[in-house]
């Protein structure tokens, strides 16, 4: 382009050189391409088949090319919209030879998802030529992730809060008939026999007021450190499922490679590797592979030492469109039978021991199965 000569204001005279460097521009039709190819937002014109006649920098950028020129050398547009939404989208702006604030996900280059927000106006088609269409558009992408971020942390937190204030309600009147029974065990009418029964109602009653009081410390996060074998919390969350891993034939195998004693919060790891368990006995068909695994472990990011537990199943796998999402909240495929915050919690537990959790997965039948690696360090808590 050449230079306008508007770029060096001069005492006294700043208005009319401006305005004759707007003149200029807008006489010579540089105007336009200077706001074209300055905009922030992408601008492009493009047959309605997709072909791209004309684009800006901004546009290019948006999906991943470099230049207007790389993206113009594309044929068609099938390479970055899904044929769903583009028919979708096709046929709204022939209906209303227009389109505003047009949400769209698109692809990049890359394959990565873009999310747009778009205005087009369609031009029609002349004499045998493809019709074209115009438009800008800006990318939403961030902004739709904060969004959905901030709407999981909202969810997070009312689950806590209404965890915590269950667990406080359930807490009085658990006291007061903690202490009825007691009363009614040690009363000098009670027989044996019945005194027996209360004894039991008053053990079943105590596990009844510890989950509360777990529950509480979970969302307090008060729950005590302590020096904790990593392979007694794994035994302890195996003999809840006991019974299951028996009903379905499951061949379980443990290996302790390594007695892995650190410092942690002991009620908080049963939870998380129950959460594992109970997910790998679900995912097993009859018969199927349970192997546990402690073993000595190094921060894979940092390489502090520590330990890793490692929990694999012969299940089905987790199938590829889920995977992003298994350790959201409420994210289930259980429907009914599930709440999809076993893996959430789980993962929450994890990060407030410093730890780390991952996964691999294959759906091949024949060879497929989940293995989550768990890793917590020495001094976990
Ligand atoms: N070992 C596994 N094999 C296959 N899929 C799994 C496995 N573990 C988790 N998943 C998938 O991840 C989803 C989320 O798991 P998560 O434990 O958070 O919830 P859930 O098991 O569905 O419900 P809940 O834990 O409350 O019973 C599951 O519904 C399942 O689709
Ligand atoms: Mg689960």
């Amino acid at each position: 382009m050449k230079d306008p000569g508007f770029a060096k204001p001069h005492a006294g005279t700043a208005v009319a050189p401006t305005a004759r460097a707007y003149l200029w521009l807008r006489e010579s039709g540089e105007l336009w391409r200077m706001l074209f190819d300055q905009n922030l937002a992408g601008v492009f014109c493009s047959t309605v088949d997709g072909q791209m006649l004309e684009c800006n920098l901004s546009f290019a950028r948006m999906f991943g090319y470099d230049s207007p020129a790389e993206i113009a050398r594309r044929p068609g547009a099938d390479y970055y919209f899904d044929p769903a939404d583009r028919q979708r989208f096709i046929e709204k702006l022939r209906a209303d030879g227009w389109l505003r604030n047009f949400e769209l996900t698109l692809r990049k280059q890359d394959g990565a998802a873009v999310t747009i927000l778009e205005n087009v106006t369609l031009l029609p088609a002349e004499r045998g030529q493809p019709a074209a269409m115009l438009g800008t558009v800006i990318d939403i992408t961030g902004r739709k992730h904060a969004q959905e971020a901030m709407l999981r942390a909202e969810k997070l937190a009312a689950v806590g809060r209404l965890a915590a204030s269950i667990a406080h309600e359930i807490n009085n009147p658990l006291e007061a008939v903690t202490n009825i029974l007691f009363l009614a065990r040690t009363h000098s009418e009670a027989t044996p026999a019945l005194r027996e029964l209360l004894l039991l109602a008053e053990q079943e009653l105590a596990r009844v007021a510890n989950i509360t009081r777990q529950t509480l410390g979970f969302f307090r996060g008060a729950s005590e450190p302590a020096t904790t074998s990593m392979a007694t919390i794994l035994e302890d969350a195996l003999a809840l499922y006991q019974a299951k891993i028996r009903a379905k034939n499951i061949r379980l195998v443990k290996q302790v490679r390594f007695n892995g004693l650190i410092h942690a919060r002991p009620g908080e790891l049963r939870q998380a590797f129950s959460n594992l368990v109970a997910n790998a006995i679900d995912a097993v068909p009859d018969g199927g592979n349970l192997m546990l695994r402690v073993s000595r472990g190094r921060d894979w990011r940092t390489n502090m030492p520590g330990v890793t537990v490692t929990v694999a199943d012969s299940g089905l796998g987790i199938d590829p469109q889920h995977r992003k999402r298994i350790f959201e909240a409420f994210f289930t495929t259980k429907r009914e039978a599930g709440t999809g915050l076993g893996l959430w919690l789980t993962r929450e537990i994890v990060l407030r021991h410093s730890g780390r959790i991952r996964f691999r997965t294959s759906s091949r039948p024949g060879q497929s199965g989940t293995t989550i690696s768990i890793f917590l360090p020495m001094a976990s808590a």
